[in-house]
């Protein structure tokens, strides 16, 4: 678990062009769903492309715990014997989910309608995230929490014993507390419904109708309405994991500012409710085309080819895509940087709550490397220098935040000077492979400060 171990302090320093083929590990949101709605089947769910990061593993360990057989079968493939909807066991350890949000909140949900306790805990990062925006809608289903003070982990969750279904409007834009109602909904009999203004990333959904629960969505007034019938029985899967378009977000904005690059990252899902980083880019004036669109497992993909943008420009980023593109907003402020003009980002709230508080971090390191940054609340402005033009030179905090110190080895790619963090450690959490696949490419990265 990263932030448990002594910290790895990387450099990455000015880089030549980067060429090749950027093959990028699973989607993670992907890879969590299918090891617990694995776990709620009945029968052996088979998992190809697993992304293999500390965040996923600590959730294979956390389905043991509750009773499933999970195997790994080595290079990606895993199976899961699941216990069925409610057929979770009572751990006898405390659930350490490491540094992941998705782990700990989704699992939450899916035990809070079968009636066992189970105490959750991670580590320095996790334990200072809001929890409340789980146990709060867990509560209506009948469920208790008692944790630290402002909802923090450690905590325990009593499972509702004769839980009821609830109807629950989401209060921020986040897929993983409508994954955690969803879960919870999957134990109780009746309909669960759960209401998000804003559209989130909707692989619950997608995976949830594919395990063969009875599942819909409309559009509402209130926003975006989904309505699941409880206690279905739960069919095993073959699930393809697509790789992750948060993880190709790293060589794609590389090769945009590093001069001479050419590179393709295969593979890659475009969920529309994932891809708006892409967008976002195009709309910059980068050099990104997709090629051999195509439908994989019900989900959209296609290889990103990205090329060196010399002309790239500052744009206002539309906040209605935020949710779509929440996770890549750190590595998105480095292209900006080296953009021409200011890029505006608004109505990003929710980067506050993140591994770290992302506007902060990001801001903090930019600066450093002697790029200005406004911000508030819910926005920052990052005013970009252009090409050529970004000093670097600086040793940044990575907070515990595998996104943060993966944008600041992107910036010293490109940068005058090299640029450091000051631990490289939580990388490790989503894309275990970065350094050798980034030094592929011809990138040149370095376990040290500078
Ligand atoms: C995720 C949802 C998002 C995202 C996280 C993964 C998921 O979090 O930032 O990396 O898999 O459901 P929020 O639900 O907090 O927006």
């Amino acid at each position: 678990m990263s932030g448990h171990g002594t910290p790895i302090p990387m450099t990455s320093r000015p880089c030549g062009p980067l060429t090749g083929e950027a093959v990028v590990p699973g989607d993670k949101s992907i890879s969590h769903r299918s090891l617990i709605l694995g776990a709620l089947a009945v029968g052996e769910t088979k998992i190809s492309g697993l992304l293999e990061g500390e965040d996923v593993l600590d959730t294979a360990k956390a389905m043991r715990a509750f009773g499933a057989e999970v195997i790994e079968h080595g290079n990606g493939n895993w199976s899961v014997h699941g216990v069925g909807v409610g057929g979770f066991a009572e751990p006898d350890q405390v659930i350490d989910c490491g540094n992941s949000g998705t782990g700990v909140r989704l699992i939450m949900g899916c035990m809070a309608t079968t009636p066992i306790s189970a105490t959750f805990t991670g580590d320095a990062s996790l334990n200072k995230r809001p929890m409340a925006r789980v146990t709060d809608p867990i509560a209506l289903f009948g469920a208790q929490s008692v944790g630290r003070s402002g909802g923090r982990l450690p905590m325990t969750i009593v499972g509702a014993q004769d839980p009821v279904a609830v109807r629950y409007e989401t209060p921020m834009p986040s897929a993983q507390v409508k994954s955690a109602v969803l879960l919870a909904g999957l134990n109780v009999p009746g309909q669960t419904v759960v209401v998000e203004k804003e559209a989130t990333r909707d692989h619950t959904e997608r995976m949830l109708a594919g395990f063969g629960a009875e599942i819909s969505v409309r559009d509402t007034d209130e926003g975006r309405e989904i309505t699941l019938t409880g206690q279905p029985e739960l069919k095993p899967q073959d699930i393809v994991v697509p790789r992750d378009p948060s993880s190709a977000a790293f060589p794609v904005c590389a090769a945009l500012i590093v001069p001479g690059s050419d590179v393709l990252v295969p593979n890659i899902g475009l969920n529309p409710t994932r891809a708006g980083l892409f967008t976002t880019l195009k709309e910059m004036g980068a050099d990104l085309t997709y090629e051999n669109m195509r439908e994989e497992g019900g989900e959209p993909v296609a290889d990103l080819r990205a090329r060196f943008s010399p002309d790239l420009k500052g744009i206002e980023v539309d906040p209605t895509r935020a949710a779509s593109m929440i996770d890549e907003y750190p590595v998105l402020s480095v292209v900006a940087s080296f953009a021409q003009g200011d890029t505006v980002m608004k109505g990003v709230k929710e980067l506050r709550v993140k591994e770290s508080d992302r506007i902060d971090a990001m801001a903090k390191g930019l600066r450093l490397n002697g790029v200005e940054v406004d911000e508030g609340d819910d926005w920052w402005v990052v005013k970009g220098l252009g090409h050529g033009n970004v000093p670097g030179g600086a040793i940044c905090a990575s907070e515990l935040d595998h996104r943060i110190a993966m944008s600041f080895m992107v910036m010293g790619m490109a940068a005058q000077k090299p640029v450091s963090v000051d631990d490289g450690g939580p990388i490790a959490t989503s894309f275990p492979i970065f350094e050798q696949l980034m030094g592929n490419l011809g990138s040149d990265l370095l376990r040290a400060e500078a």
